[in-house]
């Protein structure tokens, strides 16, 4: 039982050794569920829950932190690894209500057919007291399913944030030690969940302007005592800006890609742009997703597999449309055998993005001159872009 303030307990549960979130996500350092315990003079919150997987040991957390009644079960997010020990924890306090929205109570009772009688559902800057503490309710959708929220605790001034600032990361210190080390497991998180809703994002950090908040507390990962560093950080991150960087995702069979991709990385270099290379076939999918939340530039190299490109270069071109990052400019380079329709099936798949497409530049085997020549001009011509669109200085 961790304290963040007078009667205010984290009880959630550290998963040390998880190393995939959504069979997708890589978690270096584990994650965790934090659920929080608010005990009020008249009334008790627990707000979320944890993953299904470890419903005991937040039983046990709850037993230890002396919860013998709990009122209400807040929901921020009907997402199971949060959601998915409410089933129990409403048979382990029959009389306790699920307070949530009511687009997330209909998301609970379909994932997890919890009965309609157990909810009260509240509007958008609600307020529900539990004596001598106050929780307030702030919709913030898309954070990253459309019915999250966030709870404001007026009195001890902590936001409550579930996912939104939060990061996979599985600690024994209640709060933020390594600023450095959260940060960038908070941009590997915003990358991969939150990184396409950032318009929304910019909606909620005007809505959260005005409190004064002294902790952010958020269900995944350390809370914030300092809550400047993730809020300026996310200012960063949902801004239009992007910076003088390429990121280029390879794969290649038999190494003309390679090579081609080996010079390019080169004539980037020498011009100056900054360059974040990924060979598809040992990429850590996190450490690509935080390369493009800041890169002017993605470009893609892939052979040609059959007619097409190679499955691995078009799982990276449908991860990166799913993530739609900032990104202003695309393009590809690859190598065919005869022939193929590798380049416009690649950047077909990129329709999310509002980027402006280069030529392809594509050897027919082994690279030749003329296809070097292509790669410097390819180079020279996103240096120009990106000082034509102000990235960089003239
Ligand atoms: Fe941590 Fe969207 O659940």
């Amino acid at each position: 039982m961790r304290k963040l303030a007078e009667q205010v307990y984290e009880v959630g549960v550290q998963h040390w050794d998880r190393r995939l979130f959504d069979e997708l996500i890589p978690l270096p350092d584990g994650t965790s569920y934090n659920a929080y315990l608010v005990k009020g003079s008249e009334k008790t919150a627990l707000l979320d829950t944890v993953d299904p997987e470890k419903t005991g040991e937040l039983v046990d957390h709850l037993v230890r932190a002396g919860a013998e009644k709990i009122d209400y079960l807040i929901s921020h997010h009907a997402e199971q690894d949060h959601s998915g020990s409410l089933p129990d924890i409403l048979l382990m306090y029959p009389d306790a209500k699920v307070v949530t929205n009511p687009k997330c109570k209909g998301m609970l009772m379909d994932h997890l057919a919890i009965e309609e009688d157990r909810f009260e559902t509240v509007e958008d800057g609600q307020t529900l007291s539990l004596g001598d503490k106050t929780l307030q309710f702030l919709y913030t959708p898309w954070v990253h399913w459309p019915e999250t929220m966030c709870t404001w605790l007026a009195e001890d001034r902590i936001l409550f944030s579930c996912d939104f600032f939060g990061s996979h990361q599985a600690s024994s210190s209640l709060y933020v030690e390594n600023e450095a080390m959260v940060y960038e497991a908070a941009k590997r998180y915003f990358a991969e969940i939150m990184m396409p809703f950032r318009s929304a994002i910019r909606g909620h950090m005007k809505k959260l302007a005005p409190l004064e908040i002294e902790q952010i507390a958020p269900s995944h990962g350390p809370v914030y005592g300092n809550p400047g560093l993730i809020l300026d950080a996310y200012r960063d991150w949902i801004s239009d800006a992007v910076k003088h960087e390429a990121v280029v995702a390879y794969v290649s069979m038999h190494h003309s890609t390679k090579k081609m991709i080996e010079y390019f990385v080169d004539a980037l270099t020498e011009r100056g742009v900054k360059v974040h290379l990924f060979n598809l076939i040992e990429t850590d999918l996190g450490k690509l997703a935080i390369s493009l939340v800041d890169a002017a530039t993605v470009i893609l190299g892939s052979p040609t597999f059959l007619v097409g490109p190679h499955p691995d270069a078009a799982y990276a071109a449908l991860l990166v449309n799913a993530l739609r990052p900032k990104t202003r400019f695309a393009g590809v380079i690859g190598s065919c055998g005869w022939a193929g329709k590798m380049p416009e099936q690649l950047t077909g798949l990129l329709g999310n993005l509002k980027v402006e497409l280069f030529e392809p530049v594509i050897a027919k085997g082994l690279p030749s001159e003329q296809d070097f020549t292509e790669l410097d001009k390819l180079a020279e011509k996103i240096l120009a872009k990106h000082k034509e669109a102000g990235i960089v200085s003239v």
